[in-house]
């Protein structure tokens, strides 16, 4: 089955509610760089604090990091970075469209009607050459060779540089693993679908060391657990599929990968959200070889030193926020309403906002009750306050930016200090005490319930 395409939907929707913006659009826009807005950027906050959760603070053997983008260059050197992080370009000499080579089937041709490139009669596809995905800059003021130093492509070789530093600090025994958020860049010959694939994005990479031998065992808890860390999210199941590396598809570094692909609907499909990795010892054998300096890890207890392997899982936040985007969206009839209403139906851990409050009428000292109570609520959690207009377009505002609750004042909350909770995903609504409102909701949020729904409250 194939569902249907989101994106064009999503894209307009993301720049009215104020969840993604193109960068610099006033100007014409930067290709494949987006800009999060007011509510996009609690949402990914929210994806990126249950990642740190789950990965670091849950975990007593895993360690955080956030090392610098900037590295040494020699760094990318023995990371294979330089030599071979490279894609297939072709240009095309009639329409000056380029193209990733081993992609064409992907592709479009600018011109119409659309065709594929190369098969346009004027189309002349030059030769596929080797392009260098990293971004290129210079450290201080003389723009020479010497000064040339790269953003990150990966946050991996952050991690791996600095595996001593961390074992030594911390005093951790193999197996144990670092994580850390942060921004990448890669100069993409064909970026788009949105925030998709862009040319900044932030990664959410973890680096687990184990003794060589061990880590096939470790690579299989992984894949389950990071599999298992998607469907707590939200995500649906069927919507989620592991794909297994062929011998073709393995980096030079790899010695098992699987990708979690999550089904975009559309032409765009089933694509990878995250890869888990068995890197093997590759990348400190590189880095102990480049530096001159040993990155053996001492087993006391064992009387050994090795080199550990390294089972790594690597998340764009950016995608994963898109998988979460696109997952939510619902355009649904309402029964007894002519329009119908749009939803993000976020898990209600991760919605921008947690819970809008409406006086129902703006007498008989609603709005101040509501005032007071939201700013009781805004000590817990991001909540929006909203008199304006109709209830039941106040409602849907809040639909569509994903809130998962709406408190109502209405004239017995005046009398008898209680308001009615109304549920975005059922449209249930219960009453409950003013004073209970935050422990109600609290426990919504952190429970693992993926809906917001009224049959879950006692
Ligand atoms: N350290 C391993 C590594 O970087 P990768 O498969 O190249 O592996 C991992 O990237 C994840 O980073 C991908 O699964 C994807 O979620 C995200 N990612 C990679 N390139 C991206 C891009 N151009 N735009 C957005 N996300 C990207």
């Amino acid at each position: 089955m194939t569902r249907p395409d989101a994106l064009e939907s999503l894209v307009s929707l993301a720049k009215r509610r104020g969840f993604i913006f193109q960068s610099s659009e006033i100007y014409g826009g930067t290709g494949s760089v987006w800009d999060y807005g007011p509510l996009g950027v609690e949402l990914k906050n929210n994806v990126k604090a249950r990642w740190w959760n789950a990965m670091v603070r849950e975990r007593d053997d895993v360690e955080g990091l956030d090392a610098a983008i900037l590295m040494h260059p020699k760094v990318w050197e023995a990371s294979g970075h330089v030599s071979g992080f490279s894609d297939p370009l072709v240009d095309c000499k009639a329409c000056k469209a380029r193209f990733r080579a081993d992609k064409l089937s992907d592709a479009a041709c600018p011109r119409k009607p659309s065709k594929k490139p190369g098969e346009h009669i004027d189309c002349q596809l030059t030769e596929p050459r080797q392009f260098n995905l990293m971004f290129k800059t210079f450290m201080g003021p003389v723009e020479e060779s010497a000064s040339v130093v790269y953003l990150r492509p990966e946050t991996a070789q952050g991690i791996f540089v600095n595996f001593l530093n961390v074992q030594q600090a911390t005093r951790q025994k193999v197996p144990f693993g670092i994580a850390q958020i942060g921004k990448a860049f890669r100069n993409e010959i064909t970026p788009g679908n949105f925030i998709f694939r862009t040319r900044e994005f932030e990664q959410m990479e973890m680096q687990f060391f184990v003794e060589p031998g061990t880590d096939m065992e470790h690579f299989e808890r992984w894949k389950e657990a990071r599999l298992n860390w998607h469907l707590g999210l939200g995500l649906d199941r069927d919507r989620l599929a592991f794909h297994q590396h062929t011998d073709k598809e393995l980096a030079h570094y790899a010695r098992a990968a699987f990708d979690i692909n999550f089904d975009f609907g559309g032409t765009l499909g089933f694509q990878e959200i995250e890869g888990v990795h068995n890197r093997s010892d590759f990348d400190l054998r590189q880095h102990q070889e480049y530096s001159s300096k040993k990155l053996e890890y001492v087993d006391q207890a064992d009387n050994k030193r090795y080199l550990p392997y390294v089972i790594e899982t690597s998340v764009g936040a950016d995608r994963v926020t898109l998988a979460i985007l696109v997952n939510a969206l619902r355009e649904e009839a309402v029964e007894g309403e002519q329009e119908g209403r749009t939803v993000m139906g976020f898990h209600p851990a991760l919605a921008p906002i947690k819970a809008g409050v409406f006086p129902l009428s703006k007498k008989d000292g609603q709005p101040e009750m509501a005032e007071r109570l939201a700013a009781a609520l805004r000590k817990r959690f991001p909540v929006f306050y909203d008199e304006a207009g109709a209830i039941g377009r106040r409602y849907r505002r809040q639909d569509e930016a994903g809130t998962p609750f709406g408190i109502t004042i209405d004239s017995g909350s005046t009398a008898n200090d209680s308001v009615t909770i109304r549920f975005r995903d059922d449209m249930g609504q219960i009453r409950v005490a003013t004073s209970r409102v935050a422990e109600v909701l609290g426990r919504y949020l952190e429970a693992d319930h993926a809906q917001a729904d009224s049959r879950l409250v006692e």
